[in-house]
């Protein structure tokens, strides 16, 4: 800011301070409970008159205290001008993100030491560390749980992190490098490779023969060429007996309740014609490696709960 816009908001500020305060001085007459008079102003509306009575007493310290306050913010933060206020430990003046960068600098030197202290231990003993994994949860609670669940079952696109079933492994380090790193899990729509008789048919193979389940009734398909198509396919990425490829993300299509798009024949037909995309973000960059450690010990933990 020039320093003519500078003095033109302190002077314009100051100016009607000094003028609000002259007004509620001002207009402030006589003693309210020692002699309320009975006469009134004048006029009248509707048949009702007003008192000419002071302002009650707890009323107008109201108004005296947003002034006083307001001189106290003034003169604490910044508001006039170019002014940065006093409002000590900030040098360059209080702005919120300072604040915010205080804030975190104090938490990191209170908390850092003891993510530090389990970022140096291996994630597998991390995990049963019961304070390890009581922060690891507050950690998912606040960074994980808008997309995994609170309870980090997952839902319809987001997978479940209980389950023993990884689309990208469930090795310690490979957790964390899914959190560190974040992954993007690429199914190409096979539509227009296969057709609609195609699509049904290898949807079916996959339903029946990998996923064990039984087709709705009265579908017609060929099991036979739906096999045909899977091997010369789909293989490539899910393996030959369906069983998935970490390396791609490609996830194991013989445990149907692990699918994050359904495993209804008509949703896997959804799947199969036009692809699907997943996308988890990486979360290193504003986690940190410490945090991220953590959390891997923590969603490492969940997946040990269930029947292995
Ligand atoms: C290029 C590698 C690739 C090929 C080829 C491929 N897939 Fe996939 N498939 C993937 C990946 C990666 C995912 C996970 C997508 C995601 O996470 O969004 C996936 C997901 C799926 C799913 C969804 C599982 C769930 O969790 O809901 C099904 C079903 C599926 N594939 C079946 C097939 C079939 C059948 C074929 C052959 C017609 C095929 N895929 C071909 C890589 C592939
Ligand atoms: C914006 C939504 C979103 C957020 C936030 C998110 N995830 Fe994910 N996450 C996903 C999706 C989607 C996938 C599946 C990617 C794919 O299709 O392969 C995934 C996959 C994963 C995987 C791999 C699962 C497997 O089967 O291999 C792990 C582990 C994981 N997330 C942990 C976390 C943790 C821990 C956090 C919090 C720090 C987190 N995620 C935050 C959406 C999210």
């Amino acid at each position: 800011m020039t320093t003519f816009w500078s003095w033109y908001i302190t002077l314009l500020t100051v100016g009607s301070l000094v003028a609000l305060f002259w007004l509620i001085f001002a207009t402030r007459k006589g003693e309210v409970h020692k002699n309320p008079t009975e006469q009134t102003m004048g006029h009248s509306f509707d048949g009702i008159e007003e008192y000419d009575n002071p302002l009650p007493k707890w009323w107008f310290m109201l108004f005296v205290g947003t002034l006083v306050f307001s001189v106290a913010y003034l003169l604490l933060y910044p508001g006039l001008g170019n002014f940065k206020g006093l409002l000590p430990g900030y040098e360059d003046g209080w702005t919120q993100v300072n604040q915010w960068q205080r804030e975190m600098d104090r938490a990191d030197e209170l908390y850092g030491p003891i993510f530090a202290k389990y970022a140096a231990m291996p994630i597998e003993e991390v995990a049963k560390d019961e304070r390890a994994l009581k922060m690891g949860g507050r950690l998912f609670a606040s960074n994980c749980s808008v997309c995994h669940g609170s309870d980090a079952k997952g839902s319809y696109g987001f997978p479940n992190l209980t389950d023993n079933s990884w689309r990208w492994g469930g090795e310690p380090e490979t957790i964390k490098a899914s959190i560190m790193h974040g992954r993007m899990g690429v199914m190409p729509a096979q539509g227009p490779m296969i057709g609609e008789d195609g699509v049904r048919n290898v949807a079916a193979y996959v339903l029946t023969e990998l996923a064990g389940r039984e087709l709705p009734e009265g579908t017609e398909a060929d099991i036979a060429a739906g096999k045909q198509i899977f091997s010369t396919l789909c293989a490539a990425c899910h393996t030959p007996a369906g069983t998935g490829m970490p390396m791609m993300g490609a996830p194991d299509l013989t445990q149907p309740s692990a699918f994050i798009y359904g495993s209804s024949f008509a949703q896997l037909q959804q799947t199969i014609r036009y692809g699907r995309s997943g996308n988890m973000p990486a979360q290193g960059d504003f986690l940190g490696n410490d945090k991220a450690h953590l959390l891997a010990a923590y969603v490492l933990k969940l997946s040990q709960g269930e029947d292995k």
